[in-house]
């Protein structure tokens, strides 16, 4: 692949499906941006089976950057990433699971990342309309661009996932996060009923004292949480393994 990338690259990508004419490619492609390794049957999976979304971007008709999804059941998530949705969504609810986002290195910063995410939204927007209700993927701890990358697009950390991965017999930290769209949301928990409570007794009166009595209950009810004591993000308890 070209060395020198004009600034205008972004403008030359195309975008298509992945073929299984591609699999030597994006082999080489994985081999540089992951550190797992994937059997020969992923490849053949993602470039031929109708379940998954594999979109390549092309320079001068060359792969420089791929993003593989599935749109599955919510019944299909990971089994340690079941409480991405709250259980009052219905059992046909789905959900959009990243397997694989990469971009060739001298390729990264022109846009060609947000332009793969974006095309995933879209194909989610016209096949499962607004039945998906979370696109959510796992990354290593110590991938720190790629945590930023889907930071400042709105992904939120979800799951500490201790010893996750498996990288040449090293056991890895990773993390599930979560894009929730289409109105879709993690389980409540008892902070957002209080919140929620609290700020429908606020908006009953314009006097304090709803204000005040939230608080006391918020904080009394906090006393008593057993878990008052763990850490979290977002209400979702950290401390949770696989
Ligand atoms: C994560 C990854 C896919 C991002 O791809 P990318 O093509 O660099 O993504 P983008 O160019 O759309 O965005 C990256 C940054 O470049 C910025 N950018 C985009 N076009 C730019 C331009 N013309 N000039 C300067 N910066 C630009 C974006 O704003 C973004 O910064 P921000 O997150 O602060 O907004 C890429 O770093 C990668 O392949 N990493 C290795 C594989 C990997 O770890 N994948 C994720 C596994 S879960």
């Amino acid at each position: 692949m070209t060395d020198v990338v004009p600034p205008t690259a972004l403008s030359e990508i195309k975008l298509r499906l992945l073929c299984q004419d591609d699999i030597d490619s994006i082999k080489v492609l994985c081999g540089d941006w992951f550190p797992i390794e994937y059997p020969d049957s992923w490849y053949h999976d993602i470039t031929s089976n109708k379940k998954f979304f594999s979109l390549a971007a092309t320079f001068k008709g060359g792969i420089v950057g791929m993003i593989v999804a599935e749109i599955k059941g919510r019944t299909k998530v990971h089994k340690e990433d079941g409480d991405i949705l709250a259980s009052s969504f219905p059992v046909d609810t789905q959900v959009a699971y990243i397997l694989s986002l990469g971009v060739v290195k001298e390729f990264r910063k022109h846009g060609i990342g947000s332009l793969l995410l974006d095309s995933l939204k879209d194909h989610i927007s016209t096949t499962a309309q607004d039945h998906c209700k979370a696109i959510y993927l796992h990354v290593l701890t110590t991938n720190l661009t790629a945590i930023h990358f889907y930071e400042n697009r709105d992904f939120k950390q979800h799951h500490y996932l201790p010893y996750y991965y498996s990288i040449r017999g090293v056991l890895k930290d990773g993390f599930t996060y979560v894009l929730y769209i289409n109105g879709g949301h993690p389980p409540w928990t008892i902070y957002d009923y209080i919140h929620h409570i609290g700020s429908a007794l606020a908006s009953l009166s314009p006097c304090s004292i709803p204000q005040r009595i939230y608080r006391q209950a918020q904080s009394l009810l906090r006393s008593f949480l057993p878990w008052s004591g763990l850490s979290s993000k977002s209400g979702i308890e950290y401390g949770r393994t696989m």
